[in-house]
């Protein structure tokens, strides 16, 4: 008789290595950002490691790759296992590759042990869920939930200039041993397992998180448009300068926005000034802000506060502010038969587990528009993440696998 499927938690760290190597920064982290070299370096890996396991290597329009290990009824739409292989700019080992790589191990695990499941189960790994390089984020999944890629985003522009509808073809064209297939499509379930990214199940010293739901994002880009001046021979009185109006409303939104509302967060993580000369008054002052909170009442409501405080400073400085919407991710609620599958997973392999609300998003906040869908978090270390410091016990890791596997026995 054969033994039943089981992760093998010393390849698993073995591929992490692999691939945090691909993109490795000096400081242990990794900068892989969406549909770079990096990023086609570490798809080209994963769809080697696939073909060498004989499992079927595809891609689609989106640049979303697929490894499927065939079912008894090849008809049958296919459980999905993954998450995504970027990065962000100072990103950390774990954070998407850990999803994908541990869906890796459990088709490994299902292929070592003979075993055969009903359906088809697949490992995907979505194109550009960061959105750093390219906004907004989730790309992939969001182009495999509507079936079409929305020429806008096609027409995105990285910082050094480069368009995603290019960077797409050449990433694409970069592997061109995956059979093409086509975008969306019917599937049966999307699992993915994550790290926590915050310091709940650390600090609890639990094992798992049960997913319950993702908290609504909204990313918005403020420009705030003076007049370039002589930064010499320019009084104040004469200035119509757009960083006075940008520290103002900087000053007002971190003061106001997350000390009044415990549940609120608010972070402009760039900003640039044009034309960006020591020795000018700028003309114009951008900078983005992300809100995040659990219900969309809140987020309007953050928003409008945003705009107005923008609009009030720009207007005592003498200059004009617009803001624009990036991306908006209302929040979700996983099914509750998915966050029991999770949960009924994790005792039966013993491992403490609790229900938890995503701060972050993720694919899968897309994935569960088209299939039901759940995420399995396990810790990391100080709920680090998005820094080179992100760390995660391998005993964590391999935890979380376990998990994933027997989701995905009960799934398939
Ligand atoms: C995902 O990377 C997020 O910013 O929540
Ligand atoms: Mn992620
Ligand atoms: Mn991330």
């Amino acid at each position: 008789m054969s033994s039943p499927p089981a992760i093998r938690a010393g390849r698993l760290q073995d591929r992490l290595a692999a691939f945090a190597a691909i993109g490795a920064t000096a400081k242990n982290g990794v900068n892989r950002q969406a549909l770079t070299a990096g990023d086609r370096q570490a798809r080209r890996l994963l769809a080697e490691l696939g073909s060498a396991r004989g499992f079927a290597v595809s891609q689609d329009a989106a640049a979303n790759l697929f490894l499927r290990r065939e079912g008894r009824d090849p008809s049958l739409p296919p459980l999905l296992l993954g998450s995504h292989l970027d990065t962000q700019p100072t990103g950390g080992r774990f954070d998407g590759a850990l999803g994908v790589l541990a869906a890796l191990e459990v088709l490994e695990a299902l292929a070592d042990a003979g075993v055969e499941t009903p359906r088809a189960v697949e490992v995907v790994a979505w194109t550009n869920e960061e959105g750093s390089r390219f906004s907004p984020g989730c790309f992939g999944s969001r182009a495999f939930a509507a079936g079409r890629i929305d020429p806008a985003w096609e027409n995105a522009l990285s910082l050094d200039g480069e368009r995603l509808g290019d960077e797409l073809a050449a990433t694409l064209a970069a592997l061109t041993e995956a059979a093409m297939r086509p975008l969306g499509g019917t599937i049966a379930g999307y699992l993915e397992l994550h790290i926590e990214q915050g310091p709940v199940l650390e600090r609890e010293e639990i094992a798992v998180g049960a997913v319950t739901g993702i908290q609504g994002t909204r990313w918005l880009e403020i420009a705030i448009a003076g007049a370039a001046a002589h930064a010499g021979t320019t009084p104040s009185s004469f200035r119509r300068d757009p960083m006075v109006a940008a520290a103002a409303s900087l000053h007002d939104l971190y003061g106001n926005v997350m000390p009044r509302d415990e549940n609120a967060r608010l972070t402009v993580g760039r900003l640039r000034a044009e034309p960006g000369s020591i020795n000018a008054v700028p003309e114009r002052v951008i900078f983005s802000v992300d809100i995040r909170h659990p219900d969309p009442a809140r987020l309007d409501a953050i928003e409008a506060h945003v705009r107005r405080t923008c609009a009030h400073a720009a207007a005592a400085a003498g200059c004009r502010s617009e803001a624009s919407i990036l991306f908006d991710m209302p929040p979700l609620t996983f099914p509750d038969a998915m966050v029991a599958l999770v949960e009924d997973a994790a005792t039966r392999q013993g491992f403490s587990v609790r229900r938890m609300v995503s701060g972050a998003f993720h694919d899968a906040l897309f994935v569960a528009r088209v299939a039901p869908a759940a995420m399995i978090f396990v810790p990391c270390r100080d709920g680090i993440s998005h820094n080179e410091a992100e760390d995660v016990e391998p005993r964590h890791a391999a935890a979380g696998a376990a998990t994933l596997l027997e989701c995905a026995l009960a799934a398939a």
